[in-house]
This record gives structure tokens, sequence and C-alpha cells, in this order.
């Protein structure tokens, strides 16, 4: 907007993920500019190289690209669309990249609602360690002109990123990444039940499906936390319980059945309803055991 050479950035949201990939936005060269309602994140990111905001009014004003990387659909509805929120206080022609995952509902609304001013809807694959190593997966939905402006962002950030479609479908994507994730787990917590209540080395057995066609990065990564019932998160059941819900609503935004989508929602919730909200998703297993009578916790 201003035609510096180093763009400014204002970083709302810095969180788990939103910290490190601001502080990789720093390292890129951007002059980035944070706000969180955590004030020690924001002390945090000025000693990283950042500069510390009091509000999101002062973190956007100015800023040439506006990124939000908050937790859920009413962090962003306040955040971005509130009183005092970013579209209040953003520049015209400025570039807004929400990172978060929501509903694509909330994404359109937020495109819809930002006149004057460039939307992105971004959401991320690769979890807290991808953020840190700034190689994540990011999933685009908008256009393509503001697509190949957030470029030296996504670089910073990301190691692909990829334009899906119009406002809304990056979030689409990622649904559907959190179903296809969320079921593969719920099976293999059920052939590891099958082979362990019959009798059969279960560890072998995985070995052998990892590298068949049942392989996947799931069993690649996880079938030996798995095995031993170390449900360290990673990314915990209460996020993906929320990232179902989107797969449910979308499910029903695009007049679409998704029988199995339904399964795994409840795979998780009874997770979630059975103490494990902060534990790893692999933690579908404790779920399957629970089903059969055959708990080891
Ligand atoms: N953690 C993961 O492994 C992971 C992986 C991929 C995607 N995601 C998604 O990324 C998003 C962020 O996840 P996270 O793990 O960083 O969450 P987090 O809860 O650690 O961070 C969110 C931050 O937003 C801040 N915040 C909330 N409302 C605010 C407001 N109105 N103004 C300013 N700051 C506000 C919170 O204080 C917090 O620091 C979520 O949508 C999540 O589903 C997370």
């Amino acid at each position: 907007v201003n035609g510096d050479l180093v763009p400014s950035i204002g970083f709302i949201g810095l969180g788990i993920m939103g910290a490190p990939m601001a502080r990789n936005l720093v390292r890129a060269g951007f002059a980035v500019t944070g706000f969180d309602l955590n004030a020690e994140a924001v002390a945090a990111l000025a000693a990283d190289g950042g500069k510390p905001a009091g509000s999101i009014a002062e973190a956007v004003r100015g800023a040439d690209i506006v990124v939000t990387m908050l937790p859920a659909d009413q962090h962003v509805e306040t955040a971005v669309l509130g009183e005092d929120g970013v579209l209040a206080h953003i520049e015209p022609g400025a570039l807004l990249i929400d990172f978060s995952t929501i509903r694509p509902e909330t994404a359109q609304k937020v495109a819809a609602a930002a006149t004057g001013i460039r939307v992105l809807d971004a959401p991320v694959s690769g979890g807290q360690q991808g953020a840190v190593d700034g190689v994540l997966s990011i999933m685009v939905g908008g256009a393509e002109a503001d697509f190949a402006a957030a470029r030296r962002v996504f670089d910073a950030v990301g190691r692909v990123a990829a334009l899906v479609g119009p406002a809304g479908a990056g979030q689409v994507v990622k649904a559907a990444n959190q179903l296809v994730v969320g079921g593969t787990y719920a099976l293999v917590a059920e052939a590891i039940l099958l082979m362990e209540a019959s009798g059969v080395d279960a560890s072998a057995g995985l070995d052998m499906l990892a590298g068949g066609l049942a392989g996947s990065r799931i069993l690649e990564l996880k079938r030996g936390s798995m095995l031993a019932r170390d449900f360290t998160p990673g990314f915990r059941i209460d996020l993906h319980h929320k990232d179902m819900g989107i797969v449910l609503d979308a499910a029903r935004q695009a007049e679409v059945a998704l029988p199995f989508g339904f399964q795994v929602a409840a795979y998780v919730q009874a997770a979630r309803a059975q103490g494990l909200g902060d534990r790893d998703h692999s933690g579908l297993l404790a779920v399957a055991e629970q089903l059969s009578g055959r708990s080891t916790a």
C-alpha cells in the first residue's frame, strides 16, 4: 500500500501457531507488528524483533498486509468483523490473510464484508512443528491476483501453497483434510483393537499394513506411539472436535451426506466426553477400546 521496500504486516493471534509464523515473517524481512489478548505473547514477539501493539487497531493501522491466526469462528467474528476489529481499521487496498481454521461460511462472510480490501482464507496443516520450521501446507481461497500478492508471506511460513477456488474454498479443503485425518485415526485404532483382541502381534501387523496399500502418513508416523498408548499432543482432540463441526457444517451447506464423517465426529465427541480433550487425536484408540470393554487406560 505505502510502496515501502519492506512490506509491513499487522499480525493478530500469536498462539501456538501464530507465534512461530510471526517469527518466520520477521526473519524473512517483513516489519511485523503483533497483537494478542495475551500480553506475554506480544512481549515474546517483541523479543524476536517484531513490534508490540496494544490493540487490533494499532497492529493493523498502516499495514500493507494483515494476518490473523485465531482459534475458531467466534474469535474471527470478534477480531475481524467486530466493532473495533480488523475491518474497522485496516487500510484501503490492504491484503487480509486469515490462516485460522473456520467454517467456509464464515470465511465467505468476511470476504463479503470486506469492501475496498483484498481477502484470502488460508488455513494450514503441518502443526506446531511445521509452523516453527516454516514448512506449512497452505490451502487458499480467493482471487488469483491476491494469491500472487501473498506469495512472499506464504513462502516465509510454508512449503506449499495452492489456490483452490474462491472465498471459503481453502476452508473446504482444510475440512476435507481433517475428515481424512480423523477417519484414518479411527480406522487404525479399530485395526489395532482387532489385532490385539485376536491375540495377534499388532506391531508386526501394523508394519505390514504400513508397507502396503493400507499405508499412510499416520501409520508411518504414529503407529509406535499408538501401540504404546502415548497420546501426548500433537494435535488436541478439542481442536479436532471443532474441525469435525466445520466438516459437518460444510456438508450441510454443500447438501451432501457424509455417513463416515458423522461417525468420525462421534468418535471425536466421545473422546472429549471421556476427558481426552487435551490429548492427541490418536487417542481415538481409547474410544475404540472402551466401546468393546477393553480399556487399557
Ligand atoms: N495447533 C495446531 O497444531 C494447528 C494446526 C493447524 C491448524 N491450526 C489452527 O490454527 C488456528 C490457531 O491455532 P493455535 O493452536 O495457534 O491456537 P491458540 O489458541 O494457541 O492461539 C490463538 C491465539 O489467538 C489469541 N486470540 C483470541 N482471540 C483474540 C482476539 N480477539 N484478539 C487477539 N488475539 C486473540 C489467543 O489469545 C491465542 O494466543 C486454529 O484455528 C487451529 O484449528 C492449529
